[in-house]
């Protein structure tokens, strides 16, 4: 039988992987205050038996104005944390083997925004209940975005302090996978690449002031969380702008961040301004994501536009990543992992209420 690369166990850090597919955060902006809802519950309990290794969740604000939208999901209070233990809770039961990861987060300049499908793209007016944004830097996403304060000392450091406070929330609500949020543009994007960052202290100017954010904010997590929780940050592969972030500055992060103890990255790219030209199309950041893993040997994630079980299949087995993240590949098909499990001939979790749907699990003749 042919080896089957993308249904082979992944080690991660102190974590193992039943398999290699990963549902990728995916906002949506159904929270209220931060807090999840019944649509949380619905949408994470579905994922969780959906055949992949690891489900993660949503952006999830570290601190409440670090939201992209009104709707955005929070850790950072009481009832952040009690609401979601409760929709992980009730996932976890009906999941099998799949592990849960969170991704932390701050939106930077790019909070206080509508969601999107309420004036996609648009800061929030005047009376849409806004809030004032922080960036490294007082420069707008675009001309018609809320110019954000520029991010003081110790601002910084409260910034750093709700990452650790939101990730030992996440331990306590027992999710396996702590993972910070670098790229698309918000704040730890902010403060990496040239374009946004023009601070002239010791968070910005060379490469490794710039990172300076990141890494801070990496090493006070991985301090603060037990080795039982792997740890991962997705990146940005590219601004896809001349004189912004570059695929070498990528290895740059990844290497130091591995050295602090990180268990793998996700190579994402884009969303830092609005004019990058973005080669959109299937398979697009794999190169990146490659790159990344043969230059650091870190474990990598690869995402974006891969959603065959076949490409995903080669895309392991060629070495070019370790993981593959799908992200609307799920919405359209919450199943998607037991479908590839029958292209692949794999097996994977399915809960005892939906066998009867599966040959290999209720053959016709017991139907
Ligand atoms: C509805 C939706 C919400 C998303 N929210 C997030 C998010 O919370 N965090 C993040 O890093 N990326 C987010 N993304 C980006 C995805 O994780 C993924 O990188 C992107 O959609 C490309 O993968 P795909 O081609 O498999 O959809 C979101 C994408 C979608 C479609």
């Amino acid at each position: 039988m042919a080896i089957n690369h993308l249904f082979s166990t992944l080690q991660l850090g102190p974590i193992e992987l039943a398999n290699r597919i990963v549902v990728a955060p995916m906002c949506q902006y159904s929270a209220v205050d931060g807090v999840a809802t019944d649509w949380h519950l619905q949408h994470l309990m579905q994922l969780g038996y959906s055949g992949a290794g690891l489900v993660m969740v949503e952006a999830t604000a570290v601190q409440r104005h670090g939201r992209i939208t009104h709707g955005c999901l929070g850790l950072y209070n009481d009832d952040c944390q009690m609401a979601l233990s409760r929709v992980i809770a009730s996932a976890r039961r009906w999941a099998g083997p799949t592990k849960f990861g969170i991704q932390l987060a701050h939106a930077g300049r790019k909070a206080s925004c509508n969601v999107p499908w309420q004036r996609h793209g648009h800061s929030l007016a005047a009376d849409e209940d806004p809030w004032p944004t922080v960036s490294p830097s007082a420069l707008p996403f675009a001309a018609d975005w809320h110019t954000p304060v520029e991010l003081s000392r110790s601002g910084i450091q409260k910034v750093r302090e709700a990452f650790v406070a939101a990730a030992r929330r996440a331990v306590q609500i027992g999710f396996d996978v702590i993972e910070l949020h670098g790229t698309h543009g918000y704040l730890g994007h902010q403060f990496l690449s040239p374009l946004s960052n023009h601070r002239t202290d010791e968070y910005g100017g060379s490469l490794e002031n710039r990172m300076r954010f990141s890494l801070e904010i990496a090493a006070s997590v991985r301090a603060a969380i037990p080795d039982s929780a792997a740890l991962g940050v997705r990146i940005t592969g590219t601004d896809w702008v001349d004189g912004g972030w570059m695929p070498e500055d990528a290895v740059a992060l990844a290497r130091s961040l591995k050295a602090i103890g990180v268990n793998y990255v996700c190579v994402s790219s884009g969303g830092l301004v609005p004019h990058a030209k973005i080669p959109v199309g299937p398979d697009y950041q794999v190169p990146l994501a490659a790159k990344v893993k043969r230059e650091t040997g870190l474990a990598t994630r690869a995402v974006g536009m891969i959603w065959t079980p076949q490409r995903a299949e080669q895309i392991i087995a060629a070495g070019d990543a370790d993981m593959i993240a799908m992200a609307r590949a799920f919405l359209d098909d919450p199943r998607w992992g037991w479908h590839a499990a029958d292209q692949l001939g794999a097996t994977v979790h399915c809960p005892p209420q939906y066998q009867r749907a599966r040959a290999d699990l209720w053959p016709p003749a017991r139907r």
